[in-house]
């Protein structure tokens, strides 16, 4: 190991120029173990240097994010003043180059200004929404796609991402589902380190990539009846078991942010909340990062009932650990943070300590060289055609295929001579994408009928009919901004007319697509449901068209599981297409005439009907185990699919499951092999799923839980041995009896299979 010696400030400098040099002069050079130390030794002197020079107005200010809708004199007046350290909002590059030339050329101490956005699932190129990557089961694609996005972001000028979305969703009520990787924690750890590293390249700062934001920090998926910023009571044991490791991975990553969340958490608000974003994130957890509020959540903290007033709640969040507030309008932290410190309720220190990463995030971008964004390349980079194919490619992954009863799919592009595509996602570009799309160009949108038109036979007719038109209520303010960006409602007379057309097409045909879901806006921030049932009247137009006797496939595009237990009976083929983004309509056009094989998987359970829910394959179990399937005396218990289903045109066996050792000492790794083989005459991917059992310990311990996944493309009838490890990690859990991480000695089932249902089992025991 070598180590740097210190001598003396001069040498410090002189090294910090140097490697500087190397850094930022060849960016893309690859750095081995003794530079990395180098670089950050390098940045810390810095950052360090410029903290010397700062005013506390300036600190302040490096604290403070706005929003920018519409950037105006005030705010370049705020930025050369310099009371803003980052600007939120902006996707155009001439306006980032105008704010940053405020930053650069009029501050006094010349620090740029760090640029952000939500780039979720792509910027220009759309990719298919989290909830869907996280069904491919697949993170090389995952981080691929947010590569892609990194660098259409990037190249017009922005820094900064605030995602991926890490937070656990068991409640599918909740909107924001849609957002993240769903109910697992194995899953949704695997899925944000993946993101990470999509976003963020090699390292903080490397070429044509941005920071990302492991957020929100956390429990938000657990709010209370599925409503958003609703309260979260989530036990130490959940936190640390489910909900944390997602964060945790991101962390190990080495992601560069954190967010913190909007409600409470058991009774402290997360963004006021000391415990978890300093003596869990920086004290346990090491985080060297910054940590961003969310949108107003230092304000809110009044709200909350927790915070006296503004300057209370600017001192609680700051002291709480989030060092820079992202606000909407004015801010907090800059309007009472500099009473605070000359009335002493936070020190110059905690001040120093609450900038510096801000300002080693900026160095390490190389913002203080390259502060402006070159407004020429910007346009040849974002719109690179190889980008679509990308896009496409994942969401052919992420489709699931739920049901295919009699083959219905793939259809031969000759075989039917008329196609009906039929409802009110069919031909909507709107609805393709999802939410968080602030970027794109809505008119690329390849709608699913344009995507069926394009590849059925030059005999096939494709005949087309809405149906029925679905719309969400915006509780106001949103009304307001809504207004005219929806169709006007169709009188009675028209939507009887509109149904009737779409049934009467449906008899003429030979086979019917239905698109039916949620519009794009109907899942998201805000977005929560009492219901799962698909929306409007397309329920009485799916039976109505099923009812015509023609052969259907249902295709869906929604963010949550909608209640399809009558679909999932009367319909033979449904496909989960998700909101698949710009190039929707190939995707599932590919996918239907058998160019593509669909192979996601569920990444959450679907439940039968909404008053079942929480459910999630991984509860433990209790009293009267054999009647757990009749926990209610009028429906099932059970999922209509289950976590990690999802079928294939091709279909799958699996044997030989086999730990390499039956008896693991504790500590210590052990390799799992399965072997999988393709009994079909076409190929396709499977994905192997690796599942445990702790039969007994110091706490119960769920029915199941998944410790490994592997996806693999078989070719027609290939067998293969897939290798996956199973660690002390996988073995380890917090016991709330111990209040402790512990890894039991005990027996334990394993299951290897295409979902949490596999029934291929073995055993092993860990021992002292
Ligand atoms: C959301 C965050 C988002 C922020 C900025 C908030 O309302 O909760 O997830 O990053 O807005 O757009």
């Amino acid at each position: 190991m070598t180590t740097i010696r210190i001598p003396d400030s001069k040498h410090v400098l002189i090294l910090a120029i140097s490697v500087a040099l190397a850094l930022f002069l060849n960016p893309s050079f690859t750095l081995g173990q003794t530079s990395v130390r180098q670089r950050d030794k390098a940045v810390e002197v810095r950052a360090e240097n410029l903290l010397k020079q700062m005013t506390a107005d300036e600190k302040i200010g490096q604290l403070s994010q706005t929003f920018a809708f519409a950037p105006g004199a005030t705010l370049e007046k705020r930025i050369r003043d310099g009371q803003i350290g980052s600007v939120l909002f902006l996707t155009d590059p001439a306006q980032i180059n105008k704010l940053q030339r405020a930053a650069v050329e009029g501050s006094r101490l010349h620090i740029p200004l760090l640029f952000g956005l939500d780039v979720i699932h792509g910027f220009r190129t759309v990719f298919p929404v989290p909830i869907a990557m996280a069904a491919s089961w697949d993170p090389s694609t995952v981080e691929k796609a947010q590569a892609v996005a990194a660098e259409e972001a990037r190249a017009v000028g922005i820094h900064w991402t605030f995602a991926p979305m890490v937070d656990i969703a068991r409640d599918p009520r909740w909107g924001r589902i849609v957002e993240g990787a769903g109910e697992d924690p194995y899953l949704g750890s695997a899925m944000a380190a993946a993101q990470v590293r999509g976003f963020q390249g090699e390292y903080l700062g490397a070429p044509n990539h941005i920071i990302a934001c492991a957020k929100h920090f956390a429990g938000y998926g657990a709010a209370e009846g599925g409503r958003d910023y609703e309260a979260a009571s989530v036990s130490d044991e959940q936190l640390q078991n489910v909900y944390f490791p997602p964060f945790r991975s991101a962390l190990d990553a080495n992601v560069g942010t954190f967010m913190s969340a909007y409600m409470d958490l058991n009774g402290v608000p997360a963004t006021g909340n000391r415990w978890l974003l300093h003596d869990v994130l920086r004290d346990q957890w090491h985080f060297k990062g910054f940590v961003v509020s969310d949108a107003d959540a230092v304000k809110d903290l009044k709200t909350h009932g927790f915070a006296m007033d503004a300057a209370d709640a600017a001192v609680r969040a700051f002291h709480a650990g989030v060092n820079m507030e992202m606000a909407v309008g004015s801010s907090d932290y800059e309007a009472n943070l500099p009473l605070a410190l000359k009335e002493g309720r936070i020190t110059a220190k905690q001040l120093d300590d609450a900038v510096r990463p801000i300002l080693e995030t900026k160095i390490r971008l190389g913002l203080f060289e390259h502060p402006y964004v070159d407004e020429t390349t910007a346009k040849q980079i974002i719109g690179n055609p190889d980008h679509r194919i990308e896009a496409r490619k994942a969401a052919e992954l992420s489709a699931v295929l739920l049901r295919n009863e009699g083959g219905v799919l793939p259809m031969k592009s000759t075989t039917y001579k008329k196609i009906a595509v039929i409802g009110p996602l069919a031909d909507s570009k709107w609805d393709m994408q999802g939410s968080w799309t602030f970027a794109n160009d809505v008119k690329e949108n390849v709608t699913v009928l344009s995507g069926i038109r394009d590849q059925a036979g030059p005999d096939t007719e494709v005949e087309y009919a809405q149906g029925v038109q679905i719309s969400r209520k915006y509780p106001s303010p949103f009304a307001a901004l809504m207004q005219g960006k929806q169709p006007a409602p169709w009188s009675e007379e028209q939507a009887k007319t509109e149904f009737a057309t779409a049934v009467q097409i449906a008899k003429e045909s030979d086979v019917v697509l239905m698109v039916l879901g949620e519009s794009q806006d109907m899942s998201g921030e805000g977005a929560s449901r009492s219901s799962l049932d698909l929306p409007g009247q397309q329920q009485q137009l799916l039976e109505a068209v099923v009812a015509t006797g023609k052969a259907t496939v249902l295709i869906l595009l929604n963010g949550r599981p909608l209640n399809i237990t009558w679909a999932a009976k009367h319909v033979p083929a449904i496909l989960e297409a998700w909101y698949p983004g710009t190039q929707a309509g190939n995707a599932i056009a590919n996918i239907v005439f058998g160019k593509s094989i669909p192979g996601g998987k569920l990444p959450f359970t679907w439940p039968r009907n909404v008053g079942q829910v929480p459910l999630f394959y991984s509860h433990t179990l209790s009293h009267s185990p054999k009647g757990q399937d009749r926990r209610y005396w009028n429906e099932e218990s059970t999922p209509l699919f289950p976590f990690g289903f999802g079928l294939s045109y091709a279909t799958f066996q699996f044997s030989n499951l086999q730990v390499s050792k039956p008896q693991i000492h504790k500590g210590v790794n052990t390799e799992i092999t399965v072997d999988v083989e393709n009994t079909s005459d076409v190929p396709g991917d499977e994905v192997v799923q690796l599942y445990i059992h702790q039969q007994y310990g110091s706490s119960s311990r769920p029915v199941r839980e998944l410790k490994g996944f592997h996806r693999i493309s078989l070719r027609a009838h290939e067998k293969e041995t897939v290798k996956l490890l199973l660690t002390k990690e996988e073995l380890t859990y917090w016991s709330s009896a111990t209040k402790s991480w512990i890894q039991d000695a005990s027996m334990f089932d394993m299951w290897a299979g295409g979902d949490s249902t596999a029934t291929l089992h073995t055993t092993f025991a860990v021992v002292q």
